[in-house]
């Protein structure tokens, strides 16, 4: 079942010294499934958070429509079924947190036991249980993003929209308020956040959306990702000789040197048995052996036209390997 879709939707403001409209979203159209994480990437200004805004009916598309589990996006049915953190939420400094939770719950519709008893278990959720008498002023940056999550999650919405969950946020913070999500997701919750944080978007997605200039370009989801570098092998090697990648360059896409070790990029897995037998044959030592898969930060750099060479100091490469390590197929 589908939870969200956004199709061709087109939206455009008028500028503020200007008449001229322009238009900020040119046909925007993505979709997720109930209980996956959908991501949300694109660089400053490319038009996420207007999206966000119509699926959740707060801006009205030009053209287009957004729908909620079937349900017009901005209508009564869709909003009962989202929650939405905001990339700047507002919280009463003065209230606590279970004041501010009680004054969130009032807001959509709840009350009474009911609502305490909500309170009770989305405080927990988001391990903010021991300062949920404490006032809002006194949080961290990254207990006032839990306290957001929590009044997202209070009346139990099967959609959570989330704009930059993790901005501002440690490394412990950022892995905190992931587990929340990978526990909501566990819990049957479909996900869809923007971020810029790569690595983070990259351990939790199922696919992820990536947005440039008003349009999504592409819908990308891991195993595609991981898919694109299939059959790509690394082969790092010591004492070449000279002339090596001209010997092996129908077995060999890319070879780069650096302080005596070579890093040949194989093109295809069957080419692998070739290339370290000629290694060998010509003195060389073999070093490492590694599957090549693209990281998503390399496929958003791809996106962008700045992608990097690949190579074996590539930051970028070095992670992919580390995903692909991590209960992947490699
Ligand atoms: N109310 C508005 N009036 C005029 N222009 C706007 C309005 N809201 C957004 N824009 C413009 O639309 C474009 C997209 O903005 P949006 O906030 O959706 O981007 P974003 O992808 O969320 O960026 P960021 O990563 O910085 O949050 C920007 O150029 C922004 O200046
Ligand atoms: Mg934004």
């Amino acid at each position: 079942m589908e939870a969200l879709r956004v199709d061709d939707v087109r939206k455009s403001f008028r500028g503020d010294l200007s008449l001229r409209r322009r238009e900020v979203l040119r046909g925007v159209s993505l979709w997720a499934e109930a209980g996956e994480i959908l991501g949300f990437l694109g660089p400053n200004g490319a038009g996420k958070t207007t999206t966000i805004k119509i699926i959740l009916g707060l801006l009205r598309p030009d053209s287009g429509s957004a729908t909620i589990f079937g349900a017009p996006a901005g209508g009564r049915d869709a909003a009962r079924r989202i929650g939405y953190l905001p990339e700047t939420p507002y919280f009463h400094p003065h209230l606590s947190l279970r004041e501010f939770l009680e004054f969130c719950g009032v807001l959509s519709g709840l009350s009474g036991a009911g609502l305490r008893g909500r309170i009770g278990e989305t405080i927990d959720l988001v391990g903010l249980g021991p300062h949920a008498g404490r006032r809002l002023r006194g949080f961290s940056k990254g207990m006032l993003q839990r306290a957001g999550l929590a009044q997202a999650i209070l009346h139990d919405p099967d959609l959570l929209v989330l704009d930059e969950p993790f901005s501002g946020l440690d490394p412990l913070g950022r892995k905190t308020v992931r587990d929340i999500l990978v526990d909501l997701k566990g819990r049957g919750r479909t996900i869809f956040f923007s971020s810029h944080i790569l690595p983070d978007m990259e351990a939790l997605c199922d696919r992820t959306a990536i947005i440039r200039e008003g349009t999504v370009t592409r819908s990308v989801t891991l195993d595609e990702i991981y898919r694109l570098g299939e059959g790509r092998v690394e082969v790092t090697a010591r004492g070449c000789a000279p002339g090596t990648a001209h010997d092996l360059a129908d077995y060999v896409e890319s070879a780069q040197c650096s302080g005596g070790e070579t890093f040949l990029l194989v093109r295809r897995q069957e080419f692998v048995r070739t290339v370290i037998q000629h290694l060998y044959r010509s003195g060389a030592e073999v070093l490492e052996v590694t599957n090549h898969h693209p990281s998503l930060e390399e496929v958003f750099l791809d996106e962008f036209a700045i992608r990097p060479s690949p190579g074996g100091t590539d930051p970028a490469k070095s992670r992919a390997v580390g995903a692909g390590a991590e209960g992947r197929a490699s």
